[in-house]
């Protein structure tokens, strides 16, 4: 077998998808094609064998220690990459409420404008209550303080999602919406989560995308989206 393939180790700071360690990379091309002595790759065998399962649940349990997750919190993954974060997030919220309550979205760039373009595609109850063209001469390129939009226990709302760093517009929130009680903050982290310390508590609903963040994104993963939910 020809010997596992090097590199220098890169300086690379891509806006997306980020570096992983190169023994890292070594290490997964060997599960690959021989997971632990199986003489069968962690892709070829059954995804609910013992052997997959455990590397679910130590996965989960590696994430909870990392991140300091509560136990009001559920971890799990899902395939479809970040924008199936954006239909589970309104199916889910929605569903959540007893079919009740609305979203209120604050876009900031791209993503979160995709995100609630997949909420009133899903025909999901929502608003936008911040739009950051209105309040930077026509173009994204601003996040809002809390002063800048309203949100009231009577509004009905029952989530207000963010996206945290929007990767193609470059703004990222350096403080979190105040919320009435009852409203559940909703957050897309799929190009900042592990960069930093967060609070995991402070969230109802978390979407990051360990597939830009810590695995391949051009690799189907089944680890590629991480919902934490109350
Ligand atoms: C912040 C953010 N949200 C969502 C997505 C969409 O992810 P996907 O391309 O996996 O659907 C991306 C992709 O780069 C992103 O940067």
């Amino acid at each position: 077998m020809p010997a596992l393939p090097t590199r220098e180790e890169p300086n690379y700071f891509g806006a997306g998808p980020a570096l992983l360690p190169i023994d890292v990379l070594q290490q997964a091309a060997c599960d690959l094609i021989n997971y632990k002595g199986l003489g069968l790759g962690i892709g070829e065998i059954s995804h609910r064998s013992k052997e997959a399962t455990d590397v679910i649940n130590k996965t989960k349990a590696n994430l909870r220690k990392l991140m300091n997750i509560p136990d009001t919190h559920e971890v799990f993954f899902m395939q479809g990459g970040g924008t199936t974060g954006f239909s589970s997030v309104a199916s889910n919220m929605f569903a959540a409420s007893h079919g009740k309550g609305k979203g209120a979205y604050l876009v900031t760039g791209s993503w979160s404008l995709k995100s609630v373009q997949e909420a009133q595609r899903l025909n999901v109850p929502c608003e936008i209550i911040y739009n950051a063209k209105d309040h930077n001469h026509g173009k994204f390129g601003v996040v809002p303080s809390n002063n800048d939009f309203k949100i009231t226990a009577e509004d009905n709302f029952s989530y207000c999602y963010i996206c945290e760093n929007e990767t193609v517009h470059g703004v990222e929130y350096q403080e979190l919406p105040v919320l009435p009680a009852g409203v559940e903050l909703c957050a897309d982290l799929s190009s900042d989560i592990l960069s930093r310390k967060i609070d995991v508590s402070k969230y109802g609903h978390l979407i990051g995308q360990l597939s830009l963040r810590t695995t391949l994104p051009t690799t189907p993963s089944p680890f590629s989206l991480c919902t934490l939910w109350i």
